[in-house]
């Protein structure tokens, strides 16, 4: 299996300083699963199981639970999937929800024999390996999926993204953390390679560096990944920008969601 490298870094050896940022954007997880709900139910998908496919820590899960839907989260990142489990008892969804530990290469064995009413992938989850291996667990995602589900990717960086050509530095605040992001995109292979530096404001004026890390992400076009989809098993039916406002995809917009449903290949 490839090496993880500063996805590991990230989301495993520093998975503290992610959990802030998470806990920090909560709010929008939360906007995220009332639209991924509306969504549902204009398909007819009142109640039933749900997979988010790389949860983090239930941001998007939990919420999505508290909607009435029964919700599997998995994400490869341990810290990430004990925090998802202390704060469904904590929303009152641990009933409704079960979270586990695995690498999304692997998901088909973790949930053998499961079949689920919808798959969701919220964020830039896709693209951290090349385009085959998204091609793999996007198979492996059907595979685990009913004849006609519905599959949700939210909010997710693409080709046309503004950002980087535009204003290449972006600075973020997540309470005390405040994460430096300077980024570059690499035309031919269609990455977006980024400078992470996350710091603490120690409120007495010094920001102090807490991690370094530099990432890199395969960034799709909205018809590349059309074609993956349909090459997948997923039929593409809507095409949105950011999903809580269930605006228009108009690039330059920063997001691109889509709605898929499970089709025969
Ligand atoms: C941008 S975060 C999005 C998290 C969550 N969907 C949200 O919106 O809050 C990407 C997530 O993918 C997870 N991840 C990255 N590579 C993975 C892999 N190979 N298998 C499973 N999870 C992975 C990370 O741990 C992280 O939680």
């Amino acid at each position: 299996m490839a090496e993880l490298g500063w996805v590991q870094r990230l989301f495993v050896e520093r998975a503290d300083l992610y959990i802030e940022i998470m806990n920090g954007t909560w709010s929008e997880g939360e906007q995220i699963a009332k639209s991924i709900a509306k969504i549902f139910r204009e398909n007819g998908l009142d109640s039933g199981k749900v997979l988010d496919a790389f949860c983090g820590n239930g941001r998007v899960a939990i919420p999505l639970a508290m909607e009435g839907y029964e919700v599997v989260g998995v994400d490869f990142s341990l810290p990430f999937i004990e925090d998802a489990k202390l704060k469904a008892e904590k929303y009152g969804v641990k009933d409704r929800t079960r979270f586990l530990v695995s690498d999304a290469r692997e998901i088909d064995r973790v949930l053998e024999g499961e079949k689920f009413d919808a798959v969701i992938i919220v964020s830039t989850s896709l693209g951290y390996f090349d385009g085959s291996t998204d091609e793999e667990i996007l198979r492996k995602l059907r595979s685990l999926s009913k004849d006609g589900a519905i599959l949700v990717i939210a909010n997710t960086l693409h080709r046309e993204t503004p950002g980087w050509r535009y204003c290449n530095k972006v600075f973020q605040r997540y309470g005390s953390l405040v994460l430096m992001e300077e980024r570059k995109f690499d035309p031919i292979w269609s990455k977006l390679l980024s400078k992470w530096v996350i710091m603490r404001d120690d409120g007495e004026g010094n920001l102090i560096k807490e991690l370094e890390v530099l990432t890199e992400i395969r960034v799709y076009t909205s018809t590349e990944l059309a074609e993956i989809l349909k090459r997948t098993g997923w039929g593409v039916d809507s095409i949105y920008g950011d999903i809580r406002r269930m605006e228009k995809f108009l690039p330059p917009c920063v997001h691109l969601s889509l709605v898929a449903k499970a089709i025969q290949t």
